[in-house]
């Protein structure tokens, strides 16, 4: 497995992250970095999703940011988003539910997003605990069809010390798992080396099913 390092020093990223947690999209909290706002753009437009789901809605402002850029790429997707909590947001394009990420398989069942069409784009940022990331990556391994990706978010807790808070956290969950399943999938080194090698703050996050 690859280096997990990020690409950013740790001055900057200070700064990144203060303005990462501070950013809003259309009035609302949307907790991304910026470069993976931009990698996401063109994942999108490359892969042509058919499902944008997303595990952890927080206040939605990520919802809202990928079903206008679904909507102005002119993508045919449905755009789920599933949080513990349902945020204060109506918006007729996208289907917020409730679920946890440490038992997503039930929620995929009955809501009907087991049977949708692929390709899927599928990002994990609810939890960021190793057992929350490893549980999201045993339902999505047996889920996901070939050439589907999901973005593993926020591997960058690492280089924020935070790590030891998580278990371990993302980076952990992804090394792990690709060592115990490599027939599951691959780092997409195209997505996280776009701008720099892991300039992202999902370090050998995006993950293309094999
Ligand atoms: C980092 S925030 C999501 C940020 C959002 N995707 C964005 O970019 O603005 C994490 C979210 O995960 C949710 N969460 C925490 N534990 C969870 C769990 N076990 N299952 C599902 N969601 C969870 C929290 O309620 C919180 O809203």
């Amino acid at each position: 497995m690859r280096p997990f390092k990020t690409a950013f020093t740790q001055p900057m990223l200070k700064a990144y992250q203060a303005g990462v947690m501070a950013y809003t999209y259309r009035g609302v909290r949307c907790l991304k970095s910026p470069i993976d706002i931009a990698i996401y753009m063109k994942l999108l437009w490359d892969l042509k999703p058919r499902l944008i789901l997303e595990i952890g809605s927080h206040s939605g402002g990520s919802a809202l940011l990928l079903a206008d850029l679904a909507h102005s790429q002119g993508l045919d997707a449905k755009v789920i988003s599933i949080d513990l909590n349902i945020p204060d947001i109506d918006d007729p394009r996208i289907r917020f539910l409730q679920g946890d990420v440490m038992t997503l398989e039930p929620v995929l069942q009955h809501a009907g997003i087991a049977d949708l069409p692929h390709p899927w784009f599928v990002t994990e940022d609810s939890a960021h605990t190793y057992r929350g990331c490893t549980a999201a990556l045993e339902v999505f391994a047996e889920r996901m069809a070939p050439g589907d990706i999901l973005a593993m978010e926020d591997g960058i807790l690492d280089e924020l010390g935070l790590s030891e808070r998580y278990e371990g956290g993302p980076n952990r969950a992804v090394e792990e798992f690709i060592a115990a399943r490599p027939q599951s999938f691959a780092i997409a080194e195209d997505l996280c080396d776009m701008f720099g090698p892991n300039a992202t703050y999902s370090p050998n996050g995006y993950l293309r099913k094999l």
